[in-house]
């Protein structure tokens, strides 16, 4: 049997504003589909829409024309709340700039997500632990994210990306602020984590980090070209 892909995107499309009565469109009708298992690497030059594009598949944003299908779920019409629940269970998020939070310790920025989707406390600590531990940071529980260097930061992100088991793993230049080093660790992070079942998709636009991928969709000017 043939299983529906995790992400279907069709003709979609993204305007900004009325600035000076002109419309802005940073995505000119995209149509792609991400299959289960997939890692694909979404590149093009800064300006070209990648970010925005992630946003949608991401439900942080939503298209101005298009249908997105999230697991063959038109999801166009949903609520923002059904579209929170939904991104909170579903898609693992690892950003450029880590988006960890300063005044908490890395235990509890891991465990964040999973207080959000109702997970009891026991459960989420323990898994937590065990996603740090997968990434190498059993000694850093109760560290600072701020005492890390980047690349530990950027695994503790993974490690939150992880703990409400999503299906699909959205990475937006994630070793964008990280050396050489520290960038191939986390690629072989994904790698495995893809290995092990997960849908990536992956934005960058450093041939060598796209070179992880499996399959490279290259955008410009809003448009998958
Ligand atoms: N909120 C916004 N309002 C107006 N224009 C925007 C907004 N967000 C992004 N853009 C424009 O959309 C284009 C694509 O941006 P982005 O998706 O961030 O590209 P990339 O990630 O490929 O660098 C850029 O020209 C940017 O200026
Ligand atoms: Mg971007």
């Amino acid at each position: 049997m043939k299983s529906t892909p995790p992400v279907r995107l069709s003709q979609i499309t993204k305007e900004y504003g009325l600035v000076h009565s002109a419309i802005t469109q940073v995505l000119g009708g995209i149509s792609l589909t991400v299959k289960k298992g997939d890692f694909i690497a979404i590149t093009g030059p800064s300006g070209s829409g990648k970010s925005t594009l992630m946003n949608i598949i991401g439900l942080l944003d939503i298209p101005t024309s298009g249908v997105y299908f999230l697991h063959g779920n038109n999801i166009t019409s949903l609520s923002d709340d059904q579209l929170s629940s939904l991104r909170n269970k579903e898609i693992g998020f690892v950003f450029q700039s880590f988006n960890l939070l300063g005044r908490i310790s890395v235990l509890e920025n891991v465990v964040l997500p999973a207080i959000y989707a109702g997970t009891g406390k026991d459960k989420r600590e323990e898994k937590a632990k065990k996603l740090l531990s997968s990434v190498g940071l059993e000694k850093y529980l109760q560290n600072h994210p701020n005492q890390l260097s980047g690349g530990q930061q950027q695994r503790v992100a993974i490690a939150r990306a992880l703990i409400n088991d999503p299906n699909i793993i959205l990475a937006d230049e994630p070793t964008g602020n990280l050396d050489t080093k520290s960038a191939e660790e986390i690629m072989a992070i994904f790698r495995r984590l893809n290995r092990e079942g997960k849908t990536i998709i992956l934005i960058t636009h450093e041939k060598d980090i796209a070179a992880y991928a499996k399959k490279v969709v290259k955008m410009r000017d809003g448009k998958i070209v």
